[in-house]
């Protein structure tokens, strides 16, 4: 687990596996054998996995729906930061006086202990009336630096000599190993052996709304308005921070602008806002700008993956190692193991990996930390091996492919998604009409289809809470202390309570955002859906069942005959009979909030995981090296879909981020300085309209009882997971040459070309 290494109250990357309840499952297999899986088929149901528009999506689309950046409060002042100029240096004092002294500024703050390890590390803040009264203070604080040696670069890191970013330690630390089998016969048995290195680059978040927290203090009671994606985890670390009771924290989120993971817990300028909210006995919002959300709320720490690989003549994989160096600046990278020790059945594996220090900001979570990087070298090198052995890279996969159980684990799979993944999207995109021999035809401009699996966890976090409640009008209320991150949680909860309790989403009222509901976790590593949804359910369940049994009570029949049918109950075979639902609630008197509770589902027995096939065209310009997707097809197994329309919203989403940081995406250091120097959105590039093909989404429909009372999964990351590697094996297929470095600028596209030219 990462350590903290910058003093901040910043979250490790993993953090949702602890909200979850569970760890990664480490290769124990269960001591008694499970039940076989039933072969799960759709449910029946009124609502659910249909395509509900989303509650609030007039008030999104009408600018109604207030983020933390609308929030207006009476004195409301402006919070600024004053970050590092330096990637390394020891701040010998601050002095604030001339910016505490300007009038309008209402209180100014040291940040900064001893050393700062990256430009843009925080110093001092301040607060005032207006935005450019508080730049100007700003402008007006005085630090005394001596700047010391920095190393920027992670490859200048790992040579001997290079500054030593952390204090005591190496800038390079082995940080994950793990192998089964014997690696070295795993080699011996192969008829064909490969080696490839693949590199990913550093890709910042970049949500639409940036980080932003207001902080209003009522006497030793504090309030924090936050852009997050965890109001609960905010609110503990806040209250640790500040050293005062959790008790008198309450966090709030409205709606926001997405967050990707740079908001998966306390940011440190939400506690520079609660802290300059009590200097100044104000409140104070601190909208840190998009060159800030560049410099120190994380990105996705680089990955460099050497693949070896041994292959028998039919095609199954005997071998596969796996070396991996990752960057995460100041802080660690991430793991990319897993896709490479859990989606084929490969007898012997190894994995190493090493963390490499500089100094530049924390990495942070980023959409499905580690398995993006991780999946991007083991299907490019699956498509190399296939390639090597001369088969059919879908048939090489298929061959592989660990139907009967999680790779390390002996667990069996929850569902056996992955297979029907890959016939449905192979015959949604035309997979026969792939170059039989990659880079095949003639042409400047060149077609090509390519593929790539997804795999991910599933996090149903125990204990997920939920009330609802019913109202003497009928009306229906859900309360949770989850959060939308725009992803639609408000539409999917009214969506199982209404086809619970036999009512419509628009009549329920959702209620989340807010610590002091019930708890719910971090909306990280996929968790919603699957952790709330089931508590929601259960709770309506147990409203229901009460009606029910006020229904049986007054109609005289027996409770197993009541029947609920749109605001009333009827009794099975008796026409005519029948209760209304106010009737029925009326005899609850006050017994009007029913608790729902997720119990989590058995770790030790079942290996839970979502699965995905993505399958993309593309056209290659030879003379440019440029690439455009004409075609995406993205098949998922995610268990039982809730609401379709915003489950293919995630999807299309995610598959567009992943050709965006597949094509375009890539932050850009200045070597000596350490300064980002695309920390804007015009020299950052991100994937625009124009980028975007037609895409296709398609769900399999397997849904396991055993999983929760939904048999939902989630789906925020897997469909980020392969999008990228789909793009780069059919660019592959169109050239017949593998770029093995994303993003996959022209640049690197005409190099791959030229490699192929001099036939190495
Ligand atoms: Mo996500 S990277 O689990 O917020």
């Amino acid at each position: 687990m990462a350590e903290k290494m910058s003093g901040a109250p910043v979250i490790g990357r993993h953090q949702y596996l602890e909200d979850a309840g569970g760890q990664k499952i480490q290769g124990q297999p269960a001591a008694s054998k499970p039940e076989p899986a039933p072969e799960p088929g759709p449910a029946e149901y009124r609502l659910i996995g249909r395509a509900t528009p989303r509650i609030d999506g007039r008030k999104i689309v009408t600018g109604q729906a207030k983020y933390t950046q609308d929030v207006k409060l009476d004195g409301l002042l402006v919070g600024r930061i004053l970050r590092s100029p330096h990637a390394c240096a020891e701040v010998i004092s601050i002095d604030l006086s001339q910016a505490a002294s300007l009038s309008g500024v209402l209180a100014a703050l040291p940040l900064a202990e001893g050393k700062v390890r990256y430009a843009g590390e925080q110093v001092a803040a301040v607060a005032a009336t207006d935005e450019k009264t508080a730049e100007t203070a700003i402008g007006l604080i005085k630090v005394d630096y001596k700047v010391l040696p920095a190393v920027v670069d992670w490859e200048k890191a790992k040579e001997p000599g290079a500054p030593q970013v952390r204090d005591g330690k190496p800038n390079v630390e082995k940080f994950n190993e793990a192998a089964r089998g014997d690696i070295e016969k795993g080699f011996q048995d192969a008829d064909i052996l490969l080696e490839r290195t693949y590199r990913t680059n550093f890709e910042i978040h970049h949500p639409t709304e940036t980080h932003s927290s207001v902080a209003c203090w009522d006497g030793d009671q504090l309030v924090v308005y936050d852009s997050t994606q965890a109001v609960h985890r905010v609110r503990d670390g806040l209250a640790e921070a500040l050293k005062i009771p959790a008790a008198r924290v309450t966090v709030i989120k409205n709606y926001m602008g997405g967050g990707f993971g740079s908001k998966l817990g306390l940011n440190e300028h939400t506690v520079v806002a609660a802290r300059l909210a009590k200097a100044a006995g104000r409140p104070v919002k601190v909208v840190l700008s998009r060159r800030e959300n560049s410099l120190c709320v994380g990105y996705r720490p680089s990955s460099f993956q050497t693949y070896k690989g041994g292959v028998r003549k039919d095609g199954r994989l005997t071998a596969l190692s796996l070396v991996n160096y990752a960057s995460g600046g100041i802080d660690f990278g991430d793991d990319v193991s897993e896709p490479a020790a859990e989606l084929y059945a490969c007898p012997h594996f190894k994995a190493e990996e090493f963390s490499i220090f500089t100094n530049t900001g924390a990495s942070r979570a980023t959409r499905a930390p580690g398995h993006t990087q991780g999946m991007f070298g083991l299907e490019s090198f699956m498509d190399e091996l296939a390639a090597a052995v001369g088969m059919d890279p879908l048939e090489f996969r298929r061959k592989n492919y660990s139907f009967k159980s999680k790779g390390n684990t002996g667990l069996p799979y929850s569902t056996k998604g992955l297979d029907k993944c890959y016939e449905a999207g192979a015959r949604a995109i035309g997979w026969e009409r792939r170059n039989k021999t990659p880079g095949e035809g003639s042409g400047n401009v060149r077609r090509g289809i390519g593929m790539a699996s997804s795999l991910w966890y599933v996090f149903g976090a125990r204990g997920t809470l939920a009330d609802v409640v019913l109202y003497p009008d009928m009306s229906v209320e859900v309360i949770c202390g989850t959060q939308d991150l725009g992803t639609g949680t408000r539409t999917h909860m009214a969506v199982v309570l209404a086809e619970t309790l036999g009512l419509e989403p628009g009549d329920i009222a959702v209620k989340i955002g807010n610590s002091d509901y019930p708890w719910a976790p971090g909306s990280g590593g996929s968790t919603t859906t699957p952790s709330v949804a089931p508590a929601v359910r259960d709770a309506g369940l147990k409203a229901l069942a009460r009606l029910k049994q006020v229904a049986a009570r007054k109609l005289e029949a027996k409770l197993e005959d009541i029947v609920m049918d749109r605001r009333q109950f009827t009794v099975k075979g008796a026409a005519g009979k029948s209760v209304a639902f106010a009737d029925a609630y009326k005899e609850l008197r006050r017994e009007t909030v029913f608790h729902g509770e997720n119990p989590g589902f058995p770790q030790d027995q079942y290996a839970f995981n979502t699965f995905g096939a993505h399958f993309a065209e593309v056209e290659v310009d030879l003379d440019s090296g440029k690439v455009r997707v004409v075609k995406y097809v993205a098949a998922h197994d995610s268990g039982q879909i809730l609401n379709r329309q915003t489950a293919e919203s995630q999807v299309i989403g995610a598959v567009t981020q992943g050709l965006s940081a597949g094509l375009f995406e890539e932050r850009v250091l200045d070597s000596t300085t350490g300064h980002v120097v695309n920390a804007n959105l015009r020299d950052y590039k991100i994937a625009t309209s124009l980028d975007i093909p037609d895409i296709t989404t398609i769900f399999v429909d397997v849904t396991d009882p055993r999983l929760n009372n939904l048999g939902a999964k989630g789906l925020g990351e897997p469909p980020r997971i392969p999008s990228s590697v789909a793009i780069a094996n059919a660019v592959y297929n169109a050239i017949g040459v593998h770029v093995r470095e994303i993003p996959m600028t022209p640049k690197r596209v005409l190099e791959a070309l030229r490699r192929k030219e001099a036939g190495s």
